[in-house]
């Protein structure tokens, strides 16, 4: 290890985040009743202008009215090239209560801009006098916000996590696509010809550079990477590869845009049983290897060592959050 130790951020479980707009306040209930890990309320994209301050009132009602019990509420703020982003944050900390858990800033594009929601925040939570700190999550949708990434990733001590957002992400850099974190058929990658002439095609993903490089970030600054949204909720197979691609990453969830691929997040983002069993036997070996003062051991005909502890405390670790908080 370097003589620099990154401190984890306090950990929360995050596998599925179900988006909900703040002027559909029937759906507040809806999605407090149902599995997601946060439920994130929505002021940004999914509300008309003219229907922004009246979405603000809902959420902040919701807030005190509706029992989302032991999830994690968030709101997603309006961006800060908005007139609409300050009244957000000062309303949300002064009249929304404690139930309040973290607000999303979207289109961050540099550690400026955390800084200065955190300052608006600051104070505000200084004259309400409010016990829990606001922590906040960022979403890096703008290649503003991926070159700036590592600044952002350190930009504040309320910061928990950096989320994919592709669409936006990939108007920004003039992408020529429209769909919402799927593949593209251009995409693609053309083999050369095998022995019987035939060539394939193979679809690649083109959401892989951001992505790796916002887990990079977000894990060398001790924050939860988390996976955006995927548009078409009708194709779950979609969602399913998708998300399991990011989960492999190290992205810890993935953003809901419908209630239907919330349980496909919390499975996906549940390290799967026999993972959990192999590094739960790879602790036990090496436990049993180091007692005889051994540093590398076999198991089932394969090397593990030192290196191997910490691989499989990550998912040991990551199940135990699970459990602990879901019962499960
Ligand atoms: N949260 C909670 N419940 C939701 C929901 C949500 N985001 N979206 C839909 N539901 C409920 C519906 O009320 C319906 O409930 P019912 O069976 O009791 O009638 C059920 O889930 C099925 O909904 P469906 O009819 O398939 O969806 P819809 O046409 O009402 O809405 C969307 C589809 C995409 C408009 C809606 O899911 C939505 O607004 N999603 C969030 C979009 C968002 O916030 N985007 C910003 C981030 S990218
Ligand atoms: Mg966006």
């Amino acid at each position: 290890m370097s003589f620099t130790t990154v401190e984890r951020t306090s950990p929360r479980l995050n596998r599925s985040q179900l988006f909900v707009p703040g002027v559909r306040p029937a759906l507040f209930e809806k999605a407090a009743a149902g599995p997601a890990d946060v439920i994130c309320l929505d002021l940004e994209d999914a509300v008309a202008p003219p229907d922004k301050p009246q979405a603000r009132k809902n959420i902040i009602e919701g807030l005190k009215a509706v029992n989302f019990g032991k999830k994690s509420i968030s709101v997603r703020i309006n961006g800060l090239d908005t007139h609409w982003c300050y009244r957000d944050v000062i309303d949300l900390v002064e009249q929304g209560g404690e139930r309040l858990d973290l607000i999303m800033i979207p289109k961050v594009g540099t550690a400026a801009d955390v800084y200065a929601i955190d300052m608006l925040i600051s104070q505000a939570e200084a004259a309400v006098g409010r016990k829990k700190p606001i922590k906040l999550e960022v979403i890096i949708e703008s290649v503003l916000g991926l070159n700036n990434i590592d600044a952002i990733a350190a930009s504040s001590k309320r910061l928990e996590s950096l989320h994919f957002g592709s669409a936006d992400f990939a108007a920004s850099a003039r992408m020529r696509t429209t769909n919402i974190g799927g593949v593209n058929s251009e995409y693609v990658v053309l083999t050369d010809k095998d022995a019987n002439g035939r060539r394939e095609t193979h679809w690649a993903d083109l959401w892989h550079y951001p992505l790796s490089r916002m887990v990079h970030a977000a894990r060398a600054n001790g924050l939860r990477p988390i996976d955006g949204p995927f548009g078409d909720y009708s194709d779950p197979d979609g969602y399913n590869a998708q998300a399991r691609r990011t989960a492999v990453l190290g992205c810890e969830g993935k953003w809901a845009i419908h209630p239907s691929q919330v349980a496909l997040a919390n499975e996906i983002y549940t390290p799967p049983a026999d993972e959990v069993k192999r590094a739960e036997d790879i602790l036990a070996a090496m436990k049993e290897g180091t007692a005889k003062g051994m540093g590398a051991v076999s198991l089932n005909g394969k090397l593990i060592d030192l290196a191997s502890i910490r691989q499989a405390e990550v998912i040991v670790q990551q199940m135990q959050m699970i459990r602990e908080q879901t019962g499960n």
